[in-house]
């Protein structure tokens, strides 16, 4: 029985961690029907500038039109199903199917179809790229593959509003980012960066960061995410004062602070395995001067994602093992996880 009353609520059962028609679930239901983050704004500052990503295991892109606008497309030719693009980003004058030559423009229309030619039997305008939804908040291009989905800024929800009281992507520059991968189910990812239970024994190196009591986890309702409010005591040279870290469900991690912005996409990659992509952003005028300093901060969230990912792989061993079936969790030190977990059974149903 699932305990929901406050006192000590049981886990999400080890099967939603191993289980492959669960993890099929997800993609479908889950992934397939949130915004997604696949690209920066500034590797799509021209037209013709592209990304690729893969996105609930579709494969899609994003490219910069030439009337300035960001399209986004599923990366399947109309022809037989060739990748259009096959570099993960880059600069394109028109898009050119990888397989046979079919020509599309930025809109996604097909243009050239060589020994195809336009008539009774074949007529140019059905064989459109399929569209993806896009959209751009703080720097940050995300797709979506649901058509019912709110808008981007709906969907964020409260994050929209917290983001106002930090220096904007925009005033910053791009400066590193980090790419790890892991053997461990995305939620198990998710469950643990919504708590700090775990910092003093996992985080040793930089177990005083963060002052004592200095993150509290606050659940909203209002887009689905776990904040914390975070005091910093000392991060590398800087004091970076109040700083603002979310996790939105399904699984991608935002922090503010009064110095810096960064994001981390969270990719399933298959029931045990995820991929971590997490971008910096420093103040303009700090990217030269403070490099070293900006570049200390990135070496430790390095290090944070890999003693957080190797901790959960090791936890998905253990629940592969099959000895464990569900455990408890604390209303006092655990509370992050406590809604995350109620956010991924209200997407999937009781299971
Ligand atoms: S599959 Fe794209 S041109 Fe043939
Ligand atoms: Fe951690």
């Amino acid at each position: 029985m699932t305990r929901t009353d406050g006192s000590h609520p049981e886990t999400l059962p080890a099967s939603w961690y191993t289980d492959d028609d669960i993890y099929q679930r997800e993609v479908n239901d889950v992934w397939a029907r949130n915004w997604t983050v696949v690209a920066r704004e500034d590797q799509l500052v021209n037209a013709g500038n592209f990304v690729c990503d893969e996105v609930a295991g579709r494969p899609v892109f994003v490219v910069r039109a030439k009337n300035g606008e960001l399209r986004a497309f599923h990366n399947v030719c109309r022809h037989r199903a060739g990748p259009v693009l096959r570099e993960a980003a880059g600069h394109c004058q028109r898009l050119h199917c990888s397989y046979h030559g079919w020509t599309y423009d930025f809109d996604g229309g097909l243009v050239m179809a060589p020994g195809f030619s336009k008539g009774r039997e074949f007529d140019p305008d059905d064989f459109h790229l399929f569209r993806v939804r896009v959209e751009s908040w703080n720097g940050v291009v995300w797709v979506c593959l649901d058509d019912e989905t709110p808008g981007l800024i709906e969907w964020l929800g409260d994050i929209a509003e917290i983001a106002k009281g930090f220096p904007p992507a925009a005033d910053m520059a791009f400066f590193d980012e980090v790419v790890i991968e892991g053997a461990a189910n995305w939620k198990l990812y998710g469950d643990n960066g919504v708590e700090f239970y775990h910092g003093p024994f996992v985080h040793t190196a930089l177990k005083d960061a963060v002052e004592p009591n200095g993150a509290i986890a606050a659940p909203h309702e209002n887009g689905k995410f776990v904040g914390f409010e975070v005091k910093y005591a000392q991060w590398g040279e800087h004091s970076p004062g109040p700083g603002y870290w979310i996790l939105k469900f399904p699984c991608v991690l935002i922090h503010f602070t009064t110095f810096d912005f960064n994001l981390e996409q969270v990719t399933p990659l298959g029931p045990n395995r995820v991929r971590l992509r997490h971008w910096f952003w420093f103040p303009k005028e700090d990217a030269a001067e403070r490099r070293e300093a900006c570049g200390q901060i990135v070496a430790d969230w390095r290090l944070t994602m890999g003693e957080d990912l190797d901790i959960c792989a090791e936890v998905q061993r253990n629940l592969e093992a099959g000895m464990y079936e569900t455990g408890r969790l604390s209303p006092e030190k655990e509370p992050g996880t406590i809604f995350y977990q109620s956010l991924a059974r209200e997407a999937l149903g009781s299971g």
